[in-house]
């Protein structure tokens, strides 16, 4: 099955031989021997692997991927042959293993507890474009263009530190226009740097480094080790349909149908934390008499008595099964914000922390993480059986004394955890399993819910939410990553997409009419529509732009439903980069501000600011009809869109391949 076997010699090590190069590289003939590859291991039909003195060359036939690696070695280590794997060399202090697995290579480097590395770096060099990774507060598409300092590759709310956090829909599998795929072992304690070496402004590696430090545990006299995969296949669209079933489970099913027809209505931008029963009420009413249709409307945030008691207040809701009675009559599902959290001053704190069901430390002492809602709080610690599941039943004994329909899940990241944390799990998944567990609890509330986390939870048939956009048009968290954040949620697996709010969060002020209005029409054929700011607070255009939005988003949701069931039997997301059908053409790789429904519908929002009269779309192959003007163009090829005005939306049907 394995092609050859490695070539073993002694060598020094990669530093020592990269200068013995550089003095002697005229004189040198390659015959000095001294010169051979220190491995070599080929996968036929799909690739081989050379290392060299300090570069592992990664060559399939329709492409390549360099890495350098060991470059935590000391001066001098030399490499010796050891009967692991395809390959081996032990450089005593660490030593790494090649071996070959269907399409891919398998590098494995461990570095004994005693006389070992503090740490482990490979770095992938981003030749050509790449896509995948961690969530980004500036989702950039591809990723190289923004460089990215060091951060451990954990689930985090990103928005705390948008520098250096990656979100909470984060996977360390990337793909590349080169056909190459790589894929970092869960159970390596993985910090990521993705650095601008040359100055450009561009990201030029991405920088594997494994380490035993906070907040990854090393369970007790556990080797360091860092393991990656890298695969091949002709090119980014083939690499990733044959490396994602590797790795990731499709969704096992389809969230609910209604999310996906109507709008969610949520009641945050309106009111924030002053919700209360009246404003419920009013909030739907005025969804109704403007015309609208529903999913559900979504009490979001303050309703309890306490952060995390799981009671409505008795002053703001004082009848809340009559409220929701109330709100069935009127047409509408009734959702209700909740979080893993439990301040400090609520009396289920007392309850939680005695039963053990809050994230605490070795020594079984709670520990207090600060949130958005509160300075001292407890995690639920959903690791632990016995306390998800008596946070569950809360939800369920309120569900039944409520007729409350479902739940928005928030938060649910492991950078909530406690600087010092214990999880009731093996040690070598931490912290990300808490994400994991996070979703296995909330999806026993069925399909209708949402989320905003994803760990190694895409069978889950769910929505799950982009984070918190900013109501700017820019790349900063605004207008111009919802394509990019789209984008980057489906290729990691999560094809469900919850786009955040139209027009954001309105944190800094509602956003302008002009970037509403473009906002929910970039959300017109994404799978979902929420809407918080109101249409009706602007005027009757605005209002009216936002109904014809519901109208095509409903008139289009057969293709949608259907897209989403296919999503459940192959990798192809329902919305997919321009590249899929070009995944070879430059304009294709780099187009970050359209998508494509399926195969045969391109949606090319407009995003730019102000009077935006014309817009550049890039057609893949095929004949690409214009909605609305029935010009008939021939792809590849870049059009220029002009005559654009505030009600007009771009996209193109595919009527011949
Ligand atoms: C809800 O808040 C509004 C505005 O402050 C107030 O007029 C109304 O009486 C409140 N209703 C309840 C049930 O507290
Ligand atoms: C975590 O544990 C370390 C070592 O025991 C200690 O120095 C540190 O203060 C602890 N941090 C917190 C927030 O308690
Ligand atoms: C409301 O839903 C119906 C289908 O149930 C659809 O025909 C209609 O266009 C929708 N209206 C709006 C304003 O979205
Ligand atoms: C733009 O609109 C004007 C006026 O309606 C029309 O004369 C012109 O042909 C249009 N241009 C394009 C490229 O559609």
């Amino acid at each position: 099955m394995n092609g050859l076997k490695a070539e073993h010699s002694i060598q020094p090590r990669p530093g020592a031989m990269a200068r013995w190069l550089v003095v002697t590289v005229l004189a040198a003939a390659v015959t000095g021997g001294r010169c051979e590859p220190l491995v070599r291991v080929t996968n036929a039909p799909h690739n081989s692997l050379v290392m060299d003195a300090d570069t592992l060359h990664f060559i399939h036939p329709k492409g390549e991927a360099h890495v350098r690696w060991g470059l935590t070695l000391p001066e001098g280590a030399e490499g010796s042959p050891c009967g692991e794997g395809d390959s081996c060399l032990d450089f005593s202090v660490a030593k790494v293993v090649v071996t070959t697995e269907d399409h891919c290579q398998k590098v494995a480097w461990t570095s004994p507890v005693d006389g070992g590395l503090a740490e482990l770096r490979d770095c992938v060099l981003l030749e050509g474009h790449w896509y995948g990774g961690g969530q980004q507060a500036r989702q950039p598409w591809p990723l190289e263009k923004h460089p990215r300092k060091e951060t451990a590759f954990v689930t985090s709310d990103m928005l705390q530190d948008r520098v250096h956090l990656y979100g909470g829909v984060s996977e360390a599998y990337w793909v590349s226009s080169q056909g190459v795929a790589v894929r970092v072992e869960e159970q390596t304690p993985l910090f990521l740097r993705v650095p601008d070496t040359n100055g450009d402004f561009k990201a030029d590696e991405l920088c594997l480094s494994a380490r035993h430090e906070r907040p990854f545990a090393a369970a007790p006299g556990s080797p360091l080790t860092l393991t990656y995969f890298l695969c091949s296949a002709d090119d980014v669209r083939k690499v990733h349909e044959t490396t994602f079933p590797k790795f990731f489970s499709l969704p096992e099913g389809t969230p609910d149908s209604r999310m996906m027809q109507h709008p969610i209505w949520s009641t945050w931008a309106e009111y924030s934390a002053q919700v209360n029963d009246s404003r419920v009420l009013d909030f739907a009413r005025g969804v109704s008499e403007h015309g609208f249709n529903n999913s559900q409307v979504e009490i979001d945030d303050n309703w309890e008595t306490c952060y995390g008691e799981a009671v409505f207040s008795p002053d703001r809701f004082p009848d809340p099964r009559a409220m929701v009675d109330q709100l069935h009559s009127e047409g509408f599902r009734v959702t209700l914000w909740v979080h893993p959290f439990i301040n400090n001053n609520c009396p289920s704190f007392t309850f939680a922390d005695q039963q053990g069901y809050l994230a605490k430390d070795a020594s079984g002492t709670t520990q207090l993480t600060h949130w958005w809602n509160g300075k001292e709080a407890g995690l639920v610690d959903f690791t632990n059986a016995e306390a998800a599941a008596w946070w569950a039943q809360r939800l369920l004994d309120l569900q039944q004394q409520t007729g409350m329909d479902s739940f928005k899940f928030d938060a649910g990241e492991s950078s909530w955890l406690p600087e010092n944390y214990t999880l009731q799990v093996d040690e070598r998944f931490w912290p990300n399993i808490y994400s994991t567990k996070y979703m296995e609890t909330v999806t026993q509330f069925g399909n209708m819910i949402e989320a905003r986390v994803g760990h190694k939870t895409q069978h889950f048939p769910v929505f799950i939410r982009m984070l918190d956009k900013d109501s700017t048009w820019n790349y900063d968290n605004g207008l111009k990553t919802l394509v990019s954040s789209l984008l980057h949620s489906g290729l990691l697996g999560y094809p469900f997409v919850l786009p955040d709010m139209i027009g954001g969060n309105a944190y800094g002020g509602r956003p302008s009419k002009e970037l509403f209005v473009r906002w929910a029409q970039a959300n017109a054929f994404m799978p979902a529509l929420q809407f918080s700011v109101l249409p009706w607070e602007y005027d009757e255009e605005v209002t009216e732009l936002c109904r014809e939005v519901t109208r095509l988003h409903s008139e289009y949701t057969p293709l949608l439903l259907s897209l989403a069931q296919e999503a459940t039997i192959s990798v192809a997301p329902m919305m997919r980069p321009t590249w899929w059908l070009c995944p070879t053409l430059e304009e294709c790789l780099t187009a970050d501000q359209q998508f494509l429904v399926g195969d045969d519908l391109l949606v090319a929002p407009v995003v730019r600011y102000i009077n935006a009269h014309t817009l550049d779309v890039v057609l893949p192959p095929g004949e690409w009809q214009q909605a609305g003007t029935g010009t008939v163009t021939s792809g590849p090829t870049t059009v220029t869109v002009a005559n654009i005005t505030l009600n007009t939306l771009v996209y193109f049907t595919r009527v011949m391949v």
